[in-house]
């Protein structure tokens, strides 16, 4: 059988990524569908997580599967040493699809080489985070009616930001325009620079960040700058307070323009933003829950068709 791992959806076609569209709306309209009874979940996260775990298991329950699984690796024998192969071959005596957040970039990709069972990237090291941008790109479509053609400024920490540079490859086939705003130190790497020149993506980067550099701006990404990523702290001080968004900085906005974040957020986000009308990150983690149910249906062969049929 066919492995249906989600290591990256940076190459899955509009077609693709529709269904998975109409997959998150039939989800919202109705969450509950047990499709999954009888299925394990397997949620593996050698990294800390709120949302991204919470709403894979929430998913999986409310889709009838059971979860196994853990949230700290101290717990588990890879504390004693085991390789995260074995680690993954047992884990797949027991589950249907494992759920996977690891530090290293390329363990998702080295995983899913080495069980017959789908791994879902959950998020590795700075690398890919492709769930998030399922749910990211969900809500740009619900808010925007479209993810064509649109302005999208990415601001805070470029380097690190796995949900960045996974959004940026995904939105390759929609005609973006990104501006990216960030210090010199968390800019967005070569390799991304590379990959849009490569596949016709307009980008500028820029320092200034107040009410005037967002008024063409139809979706602003915010970051989080990663302490967990930084071997020199003092580095970390000097660049983490460098972009904060402030309601004040609302006033020439789009009225369509909405302000996203993986979450979390430290203080790249003042909270009397949250007020705005402009916010959509809570609304944005909350899209979590239909996007992640849709992935796993889709690797575990659930259609859209069987979706929609579900209690009819
Ligand atoms: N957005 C995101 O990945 O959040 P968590 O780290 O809480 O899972």
């Amino acid at each position: 059988m066919e492995n249906k791992s989600i290591v990256s959806i940076a190459n899955y076609t509009k077609e693709k990524m529709q269904y998975l569209l109409d997959m998150a709306t039939e989800f919202e309209a109705k969450p509950n569908r047990r499709l999954l009874e009888g299925k394990v979940v397997a949620t593996l996260f050698f990294e800390p997580s709120t949302r991204t775990r919470l709403s894979f298991e929430t998913a999986a329950n409310r889709l009838g599967a059971r979860v196994i699984g853990f949230s700290d690796p101290k717990a588990t024998s890879s504390s004693k040493g085991e390789t995260l192969k074995d680690t993954i071959k047992m884990v797949s005596n027991y589950a249907d699809v494992i759920v996977m957040r690891h530090y290293l970039e390329g363990a998702a990709q080295y995983a899913s080489e080495v069980t017959h069972v789908p791994i879902i990237n959950a998020g590795d090291g700075s690398n890919l985070h492709p769930s998030q941008t399922m749910l990211d790109l969900y809500s740009i479509y619900k808010t925007q009616g479209t993810l064509e053609n649109l302005n999208i400024y990415m601001v805070g920490d470029l380097k690190y930001g796995r949900t960045i540079h996974s959004l940026l490859m995904s939105m390759k086939k929609y005609n973006p325009t990104f501006t990216f705003i960030a210090p010199k130190e968390l800019e967005m790497p070569e390799e991304y620079k590379i990959y849009c020149k490569e596949n016709g993506i307009k980008y500028t980067e820029r320092q200034d960040f107040d009410e005037d550099t967002l008024t063409d701006c139809d979706i602003l990404y915010m970051t989080r700058v990663q302490r967990e990523r930084f071997s020199d702290l003092m580095e970390y001080e000097r660049v983490k307070d460098a972009y904060i968004l402030r309601a004040n900085m609302l006033g020439k906005a789009k009225p369509n323009m909405k302000i996203l974040h993986p979450l979390p957020r430290v203080n790249e986000i003042e909270y009397d933003v949250d007020d705005s009308p402009h916010a959509y990150y809570f609304q944005q983690a909350q899209n979590g829950l239909y996007a992640r149910e849709a992935l796993i249906c889709d690797v575990l062969g659930i259609t859209l068709e069987d979706i929609k049929k579900y209690g009819k």
